[in-house]
Order: C-alpha cells, then sequence, then structure tokens
C-alpha cells in the first residue's frame, strides 16, 4: 500500500483558471492538440454535467490540485446499451510518477461503473506513451489494439486502445459483477 493518497473531486470555480492556464500551457507533447479543447466542453460541473461527460480535479492527500480526469461517451450503436466512455488525464509534471496517474484512473473507473449503467470504459494514448499505457494497465484496463492515423497532433499518429469492462476483474479488488447492468 502507497502512503501517498491520490482524491477526485469537482473542481471548484476558483481553480478553473488555474486549469485554463494548464490548458494553455501545455506540459507534454500528448496534449498538443491544434486547435485547443472545444470551448465550454467541460465548463459544467459535476452535479449538472449531462452523464456521458464529465471531468473531476486529481488532488493529493492534502487536496493540492494535481491535474484532472474526464470522461466523454462513444458510440458504437443507436441504442444506450451500445454507449461507453472514453476517459483521459492529464497531471502537472511535478505530480507524476507517484502512482497519482494509476490511481487516478482506476478510480475513475469505479466511480464511472458505480454512477453510470455503463458496461465499457475505455482509453486511447500515444503508441510512444509509455507511461499511460502502464498507468491505465495498473488501473485494470487491458491493451486491445492500435487505431492507426487515428489523431491529429500537427501530424498523424497512432494510438493504442485500451477499455475496461465491468465485468473485468480490478487489480486490486474484487470484480464489479453485482453492480447494475446496462438495461436498455
Ligand atoms: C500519463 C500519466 C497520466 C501517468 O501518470 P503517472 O502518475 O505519471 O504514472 P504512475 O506514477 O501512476 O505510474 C504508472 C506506471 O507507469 C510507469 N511510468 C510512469 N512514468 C513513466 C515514464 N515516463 N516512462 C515509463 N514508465 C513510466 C510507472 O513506473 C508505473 O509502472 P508500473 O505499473 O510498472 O509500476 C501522467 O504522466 C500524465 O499526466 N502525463 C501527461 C498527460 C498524458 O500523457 N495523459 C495521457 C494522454 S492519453
Amino acid at each position: 500500500m502507497s502512503a501517498v493518497a491520490t482524491r477526485l473531486r469537482p473542481p471548484r470555480p476558483q481553480e478553473e483558471a488555474v486549469l485554463a492556464g494548464w490548458r494553455a500551457d501545455p506540459a507534454s507533447p500528448y496534449e498538443d492538440f491544434t486547435g485547443g479543447p472545444t470551448p465550454g466542453r467541460y465548463d459544467t460541473g459535476l452535479p449538472t454535467a449531462p452523464p456521458g461527460l464529465g471531468r473531476l480535479a486529481v488532488t493529493d492527500g492534502d487536496d493540492l490540485l494535481l491535474g484532472t480526469v474526464s470522461w466523454h461517451e462513444v458510440t458504437y450503436g443507436p441504442n444506450r446499451g451500445s454507449t461507453a466512455l472514453s476517459i483521459g488525464i492529464s497531471l502537472r509534471p511535478s505530480a507524476r510518477q507517484k502512482g497519482h496517474g494509476a490511481r487516478a484512473q482506476g478510480m475513475l473507473a469505479e466511480y464511472l461503473f458505480v454512477s453510470y449503467p455503463v458496461h465499457r470504459l475505455e482509453a486511447t494514448t500515444d503508441v510512444t506513451n509509455v507511461a499511460e499505457q502502464r498507468a491505465l494497465e495498473r488501473a485494470g484496463f487491458r491493451r486491445e489494439g492500435v487505431l492507426r492515423g487515428a489523431q491529429w497532433r500537427g501530424g498523424r499518429h497512432d494510438l493504442v486502445m485500451y477499455a475496461r469492462l465491468r465485468d473485468d476483474p480490478a487489480t486490486d479488488g474484487p470484480p464489479m459483477t453485482a453492480r447494475p447492468r446496462v438495461t436498455c
């Protein structure tokens, strides 16, 4: 058990300027999205966010803001039962390589399975982003394959697809088969 604590909570209004500054000054090549984030996309806090879109702050045990995790819907068919949630994460450089990335994404997966009747959580990351691939594996996600040329960041990039299903075993706990399944 690590002594370093990781927590998730809705970002506070006064933190939005900090987060906007971090987004405007990418600390990672993986955040260099031409055109930047869609304006207003994550502007709603958790209580009013639509079920398929959201964001939480990642903090340490002393409530120091470290970064964010987010999720949005992706659809594999016209019915709600064919909807998955795609997750993302960004931590400040000073917060990396301390276990926060793996723990935060594992916690987010548990939170989303408890909160929404979703069966599949997925995450994509650049084929060169070894840190995120390892963090996702630690968080119980499984590598599924490579999406060739899927992302534009000043050039075409191949992504690796990872997914964690509701009935996959958690890395440090029991499978979540007792939780509600998609019913529609
Ligand atoms: C990717 C990111 C979330 C990983 O979080 P982190 O807190 O640094 O990672 P952790 O400390 O939880 O480490 C998880 C695993 O990755 C490994 N790892 C961490 N950084 C690494 C690096 N730079 N190179 C290789 N392995 C690395 C750790 O050793 C650990 O491996 P283990 O399970 O074998 O022990 C974080 O680095 C980050 O926010 N990066 C910038 C944004 C980004 O790339 N987001 C993902 C875009 S899709």
